[in-house]
């Protein structure tokens, strides 16, 4: 019984653990994160320290893999992440511009929250889709060669429930 986590994710997070030897469990940290994330929404403290205990691994190893990587969020966030990539081919292609249009319209910085709790902005590394530049991920998709119209229609469609 977790006060954290569902059966499922707990049963999930076993499977992710049954993948490695007994003296790797530190390599199903990243797995473990992101399930415990998807189930509570981000990563506070105390859970993070609970992933650490249900891998058997010292909580200071899943402290250095929830703050290493930019897809942890150790503060509530909105409904919707715009996660705008901010590495060399999007920043060549405006990302800079990209993101001021972001903040301008939403009227928040890199990193907050709408006050509605529906849009958080985010700066990341690179995507891997660089050929596509400037682009965000959304949830579990990217949206490429963004432009300031694109956003907006973007926004729109969110906020209607599209
Ligand atoms: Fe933005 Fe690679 S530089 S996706």
């Amino acid at each position: 019984m977790s006060e954290w986590l569902s059966p499922a994710s707990l049963d999930e997070i076993a499977r992710e653990r049954a993948k490695y030897p007994p003296e790797q469990a530190r390599s199903a940290l990243l797995a473990a994160l992101r399930i415990a994330q998807a189930d509570h929404g981000y990563l506070p403290e105390p859970l993070i320290e609970h992933v650490a205990e249900i891998l058997g691994v010292p909580a200071i190893q899943a402290f250095e893999v929830a703050t290493f990587y930019t897809m942890y969020d150790l503060q509530p966030v909105g409904k919707h992440q715009f996660c705008v990539c901010g590495s060399v081919s999007c920043f060549l292609n405006d990302s800079d511009g990209i993101l001021a249009h972001l903040q301008e319209r939403l009227g928040i910085g890199i990193g907050e929250t709408t006050a509605d709790g529906l849009f958080t902005i985010k700066e990341v590394e690179c995507l891997g889709a660089c050929k596509d530049a400037p682009l965000m991920q959304l949830g579990d998709r990217y949206i490429e060669n963004l432009t300031p119209d694109s956003i907006d229609a973007l926004i729109t469609k969110l906020r209607t429930g599209g």
